[in-house]
């Protein structure tokens, strides 16, 4: 009898995913353009942690192929990329930088030549510098200019290519630009935020719109963070604030992705509070017609939510916040070395609303994963990171993806948050997620960790 108690079906993606920004490092080299966060970093690298900056990230550009070999060795059947768009086209629109077709051609190959299927993302919050300059995604000179480099991409790379992401996460740079502070612009402008929403929404129906032209055999689709926002309580007053979350947070990308319209309520929101974007003719139509037909699901942890308690400042900045409180729910189980909530029968929640309430569309977890801080305690006598905290973390997780599976959801794999130690954002190295760790102050040199010799038993036995 076979001791694989949670057995995938047949063909399951087993892989990671990782972002241009963050691995391939080669930042101002072979005519890449510079991105926001080259350039933010030159203005205040005291914004980013330890001041370390995304020149120098896990070196991908030079040592693809011996990671390639590494995401064989850590059971990689899938392995989610993204491209970066200043290093194929350097100043967003215009002409293509021969380099980098180089380049994304090799990897490509070489990922395909040890039977690992790239799913490519083609925007990981890596504005090109020229294309903020020009507004960013409050500029429809912008959309334009993304749907052509989305276009460029398709014809170079689309022949190998059957798995397209249109954006990733396209909430993030929004909320963190426009309400939080943690991308660029770095302000707090509710209006811009929904005009910066909106455009994104429209830029990404026009890319799969001139993917669909192209008659290519593949699929095209977003990834989306759908953190399931739960109720403090049963009382209205709670899920009317947990339902503005998931309407502000969730299905402002999630219903015109998928059903080609946005949800009713979150119109109605937008216009009272006369927040409404500008709507030029044609635009709802290419929503409409043009929804994905799969999607990447990434989760970490819930969003808990309960009614204001306390009315808002009249003269404070316009924020979601306006409309719920955070609920810090006693008991919740936390990721005691990054400061985040474990829950993982969140996984299943989401899963089951795509399969109720949005078609059972064909899905698959794009991001899972767990960082740790000062992950070095954790090294073993023979050099390796035990992290068998991260292990008992999927391990959780795909018990609720398999529960997910049996009641009937069409999720089709798993990709872990991430192949190797990167980069991230203002955060830099601060946070460790790898299956691999690099040693990120030193040479660079790469180490297989506890986790990702399980991933490859995982993926060898299409169970655990
Ligand atoms: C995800 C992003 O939401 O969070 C990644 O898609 C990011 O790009 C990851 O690296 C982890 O973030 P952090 O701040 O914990 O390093």
């Amino acid at each position: 009898m076979s001791d694989i108690q949670y057995k995938f079906p047949e063909g399951f993606w087993w892989g990671s995913a990782v972002s241009a920004t963050q691995i391939e490092g080669a930042a101002d080299i072979d005519g890449k353009g510079p991105n926001v966060w080259d350039y933010w970093f030159e203005q205040e690298p005291n914004r980013f942690f330890d001041g370390v900056g995304p020149a120098n990230t896990s070196q991908f550009y030079y040592k693809y192929k011996e990671d390639i070999q590494l995401l064989k060795e850590t059971g990689h059947n899938s392995f989610r990329m993204s491209i970066s768009w200043s290093r194929l086209i350097p100043n967003g629109r215009g002409e293509v930088n021969q380099k980098a077709v180089d380049f994304y051609n090799q990897v490509i190959d070489e990922l395909l030549l040890n039977n690992i299927e790239p799913f490519v993302n083609l925007y990981h919050f890596d504005m090109p510098q020229a294309m903020y300059e020009l507004g960013g995604w409050e500029s429809r000179e912008v959309v334009a200019a993304y749907a052509e480099y989305a276009s460029v991409a398709f014809d170079l790379f689309g022949d190998r290519v059957k798995k397209w992401f249109t954006h990733n996460e396209p909430i993030v740079p929004v909320e963190m630009g426009y309400l939080y502070g943690s991308h660029l612009p770095d302000t707090v402008d509710f209006h811009k935020a929904v005009i910066a929403a909106y455009h994104t929404m429209l830029s990404s129906a026009k890319a799969i719109e001139k993917y669909r032209e192209k008659n290519l055999d593949g699929k095209i689709g977003i990834i989306l963070n759908l953190t399931p926002s739960y109720p403090r309580s049963q009382h209205p007053a709670d899920l009317k604030a947990s339902t503005i979350a998931d309407a502000l947070f969730n299905r402002v990308f999630l219903d015109p992705s998928v059903k080609g319209i946005y949800p009713d309520d979150l119109v109605e929101l937008i216009k009272a509070e006369g927040f409404m974007p500008h709507i030029e003719a044609g635009d709802l139509d290419t929503i409409f017609n043009n929804t994905v037909d799969i999607l990447g699901i990434n989760y970490y942890q819930p969003r808990r939510v309960k009614a204001k308690e306390n009315m808002p400042n009249p003269y404070a900045p316009f924020t979601p916040d306006r409309f719920f409180d955070y609920y810090d729910m006693p008991g919740k189980k936390m990721n005691p070395y990054r400061g985040w909530e474990i829950y993982a029968k969140g996984i299943y929640d989401i899963l089951i609303n795509v399969k109720e309430n949005y078609g059972n569309i064909e899905c698959f977890i794009s991001e899972n994963g767990m960082g740790v801080e000062g992950e070095g305690r954790f090294l073993d006598e023979n050099g390796v990171i035990n992290d068998d905290y991260r292990i008992d973390f999927y391990k959780d997780h795909l018990k609720w993806i398999h529960q997910a599976i049996q009641e009937g959801s069409n999720v089709k794999g798993y990709h872990v948050w991430t192949f190797m130690d990167n980069w991230s954002w203002l955060n830099a190295y601060k946070n460790r997620y790898g299956l691999v760790a690099v040693d990120v102050h030193g040479d660079n040199s790469r180490t297989i960790k506890k986790s990702g010799k399980w991933y490859k038993q995982l993926s060898d036995n299409n169970g655990f």
